[in-house]
């Protein structure tokens, strides 16, 4: 469904993508790591739409979508979170969700009721009417997700959408992401949480320093030396069989 192919990023003379290649298939999980700095939300930022890459394509179905704006890929199926959540602290969780949920139905009832079923999925309902400034910050990052599935996307962006939560978050955070999947819908998550993201990921793509270093089998990933040593480190043993 999705293809990247040698995309590159260049900021002045530092390249944070060079030759970045990988493929996402209907429904799958990827998983997408790296040391800090290695170039794993620009891959997002380019991919969303939020800056042209420097050269290389990324296509959806085939057909090319490098450097469109952001509002053309979501109404292509694509939709992210953010590093850093970026929701609307005045408004209400249900109202957050909305701007979600009018890209595809313009009409306010409607937009409601996309959202309202969206954060059912998410388990947020009962929130609904809260401020979302009062959401704790698990609540924020679900809050997070939400939104971007009340776009109604074919392909999801996760960016550390597991930092900060406790064990019994990040169980939860993996149990909404196997649920997507359920739905058909692709995720790709950055995380440096790998008991989050290890277990459920189809494959595993690793960046150092802007280059896709190892993409494989997240047991296999677990094993490369090569991984190891960038970014892994010997104290991540992957769950026994
Ligand atoms: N808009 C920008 N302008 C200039 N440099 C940038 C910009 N965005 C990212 N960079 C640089 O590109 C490199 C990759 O950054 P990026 O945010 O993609 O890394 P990351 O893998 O997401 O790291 P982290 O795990 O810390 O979130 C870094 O050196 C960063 O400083
Ligand atoms: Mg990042």
């Amino acid at each position: 469904m999705l293809s990247v192919e040698r995309l590159t990023k260049r900021f002045g003379g530092l390249a944070a993508n060079e030759d970045v290649s990988f493929e996402v298939g209907r429904g799958e999980i990827i998983g997408l790591i790296g040391p800090n700095g290695a170039g794993k939300t620009t891959v997002f930022n380019s991919l969303a739409g939020f800056f042209p890459p420097s050269s290389g394509q990324i296509r959806l179905d085939g057909q090319p979508v490098a450097g469109l704006p952001p509002e053309r890929m979501a109404a292509l199926g694509v939709a992210r979170t953010f590093q850093i959540v970026r929701i609307f602290k005045s408004m209400t969780v249900l109202e957050n969700v909305m701007v979600g949920a009018m890209l595809h139905h313009r009409a306010v009832p409607a937009a409601i009721g996309k959202a309202r079923e969206a954060l059912r999925f998410t388990g947020l309902d009962r929130r609904a009417g809260d401020p979302a400034s009062q959401l704790t910050v698990a609540e924020q990052k679900r809050l997070e997700v939400t939104r971007a599935l009340a776009c109604e996307p074919r392909l999801l962006l996760l960016d550390e959408t597991m930092a900060g939560l406790t064990q019994n978050e990040v169980q939860e955070a993996v149990e909404l992401v196997k649920r997507i999947q359920a739905r058909g819908i692709a995720c790709v998550v950055v995380e440096h949480v790998m008991e989050g993201i290890m277990p459920i990921a189809d494959r595993m793509v690793v960046l150092e320093r802007g280059r896709v270093i190892a993409n494989g089998p997240p047991r296999a990933i677990a094993e490369d030396p090569v991984v190891v040593a960038a970014y892994l480190g010997e104290e991540y043993r992957a769950p026994g069989p």
